[in-house]
């Protein structure tokens, strides 16, 4: 897959040894295209946060390599040095953890906004709130520290910062887990342009009907490993592995309407 942007090769990763180790991940590969948005679905403990930080240079595979354009990320030092650690963005799956809690939503962006580019403070500012306000932040919340946001908020002050430095991918574990459906709607449709506009994504969900709204290829993962891949469209109307069989049927009810629907 040479025009891959990015691409696991047979990454494994475990955490522990002995009669203790927990294989996280076997033996995956994948790869994402410039501009198109993968989906990673799985039940809680298969594997994909671990394979969403692999992906985002943050958890070193003891087997197997990730390639960005044609370097192999982990082999020295940091992995996304230089202008690649502007490329790859990650948002988590725990925003509470990943914000500093002694700084402000707008100070969390703001801050972001100067790293990655040359902006002067109030410039920095402007921008921050406009995308805090994109996100549905108001300008009263994004005065607020992480423990005074609701867990939505922190969410969506996670994917503005993410955004905040203009990557070409961004890899989201469980962007709308915690955010109702209008923002959650609010929040696709402003992927879905972002994917128009050229933005690679890899996205964590447990909600099938995110995936399918958002993504063009899916992988379903199992205790680490993928049982199942390929075009969403087709993985949802012919699952060929009994366990994405299972997480189709165990869909509840309701559909997500909208531009990719
Ligand atoms: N830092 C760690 N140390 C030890 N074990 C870990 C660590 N991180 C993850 N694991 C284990 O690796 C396995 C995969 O975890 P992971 O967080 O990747 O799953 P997940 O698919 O993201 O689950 P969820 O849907 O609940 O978020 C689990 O058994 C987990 O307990
Ligand atoms: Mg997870």
């Amino acid at each position: 897959m040479s025009d891959a942007l990015i691409e696991a090769r047979e990454v494994c990763v475990t955490f522990g040894s002995g009669s203790r180790a927990v294989r996280a991940v076997r033996d995956v590969s994948l790869h994402i295209m410039a501009g198109e948005a993968i989906g990673i679905v799985g039940e809680s403990g298969s594997g994909k946060s671990t394979l969403a930080r692999v992906l985002a240079g943050l958890q070193r595979p003891d087997k197997g390599e990730v390639l960005f354009g044609d370097e192999s990320i982990y082999q020295r030092g940091r992995a996304y040095r230089g202008e690649k650690r502007r490329l790859v963005q990650m948002v988590f799956q725990d925003p509470y953890g990943s914000l500093n809690p002694r700084i402000t939503a707008l100070s969390t962006v703001a801050e972001a906004v100067r790293f990655h580019g040359e902006h002067s403070r109030s410039e920095a500012n402007r921008l921050s709130l406009e995308l805090l306000g994109q996100m549905g932040v108001s300008e009263r919340d994004a005065g607020k520290k992480p423990r005074q946001l609701s867990g939505g908020q922190r969410q969506r002050v996670s994917v503005a910062r993410a955004l905040s430095a203009h990557p070409e991918i961004l890899i989201a574990d469980e962007p709308t887990s915690a955010i109702d459906q209008s923002a959650q709607a609010q929040l696709l449709n402003l992927f879905q342009g972002l994917l128009g506009d050229g933005l690679s994504i890899a996205l964590v969900s447990h909600d099938l009907g995110v995936i399918r709204y958002l993504t063009n290829r899916v992988y379903v993962m199992k205790d680490g490993a993928f049982v199942e891949s390929g075009l969403t469209q087709e993985v949802f109307e012919n699952p060929q592995h009994a366990y994405t069989k299972q997480l189709i049927a165990s869909i509840p009810g309701r559909h997500l309407q909208g531009a990719g629907a």
